[in-house]
């Protein structure tokens, strides 16, 4: 059997892959995306696909890959980026890596929360620039979390979106991007927030609408925002929220540790290789 990966991985699980002797294995070895017509090129007449969330995974690369294809395992959590109903008509299983990314999401979180809230960028570029004169008792200040309250979209319990605008110092939104949570963060969710609230968004950039964030934020209809996911990604450089000295924009790291890249690769590996010999597969999804 054949599988074909889209892109330079943490060498733990290339070499599950390779040392199972199950397939062989075609790969685009580089860290930079590979380009479509490479994509369509590599995916021929494979039987199995190792993606990650940057690959359009659509009709048009399914056909290319043609009636072998058979699993494609995906390098993320999310998989907004794959067509669902055509790989499902096709009969074609997916495996995916969730859990095991929480714990590192989760600390990149709050690491963003409060590099956010407590004006982190903008400090440290105020010591380099000159703008650190003296002590000052207003400059710099920002919002702490001790007796806050925190609200977290995609977390258990389900509370309304607006009650939890309303009640929340801190929205944190950590919910898979789907037809029924594309554009959820919109005008009408910022106009119900706080003034001093604080919005933090680690799932996906289309979750959030980013036309009325950079009005909210603008017009100080909410305090500020920290992101580490946009639309599209790579931000471009010249993008009005990176104008913002309230916004602060990470290059999607939530998942960016060592331990859990490697985690991510081998599962990945696992669900492709337990695919390709029609076993149940340690994460798949359900489609
Ligand atoms: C995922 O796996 O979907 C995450 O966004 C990567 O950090």
């Amino acid at each position: 059997m054949q599988v074909f990966v889209t892109r330079r991985i943490p060498r733990e699980g290339l070499a599950a892959l390779s040392q199972a002797g199950v397939c062989s294995i075609q790969q685009w070895d580089s860290d930079e995306p590979i380009p479509r017509s490479e994509l369509l090129a590599g995916v021929a007449g494979k039987h199995g696909l190792l993606c990650l969330l940057s690959d359009r995974i659509d009709k048009e690369v399914l056909d290319a890959a043609g009636s072998n294809l058979k699993i494609i395992s995906t390098l993320s959590a999310g998989f907004d980026h794959l067509a669902l109903e055509e790989i499902k008509k096709r009969g074609i299983r997916v495996g995916y890596t969730p859990d095991i990314l929480t714990d590192a999401t989760a600390e990149l979180s709050v690491a963003l929360l409060l590099a956010t809230c407590r004006r982190l960028p903008e400090s440290v570029e105020e010591v380099k620039n000159g703008g650190w004169t003296t002590w000052k008792p207003l400059w710099m200040c920002g919002y702490g979390l001790s007796d806050s309250t925190v609200g977290i979209i995609g977390l258990g319990r389900i509370v309304p979106l607006a009650k939890l605008a309303e009640e929340s110092d801190f929205v944190v939104v950590t919910c898979s991007l789907t037809p029924d949570t594309k554009g959820m963060c919109n005008k009408d969710f910022f106009s119900r927030m706080k003034k001093t609230s604080v919005f933090i968004n680690t799932s996906r950039g289309a979750v959030v609408n980013q036309e009325d964030l950079y009005q909210a934020l603008v017009s100080g209809q909410i305090a500020a925002a920290g992101l580490d996911v946009a639309t599209p990604e790579p931000l471009p450089t010249d993008h009005p929220l990176l104008s913002l000295k309230n916004c602060v924009i990470l290059p999607h790291i939530g998942s960016a540790t060592y331990a859990t890249r490697s985690a991510m690769a081998v599962l990945s590996a696992n669900n492709l290789l337990a695919g390709l010999k029609g076993e149940s597969m340690p994460s798949e999804l359900q489609l």
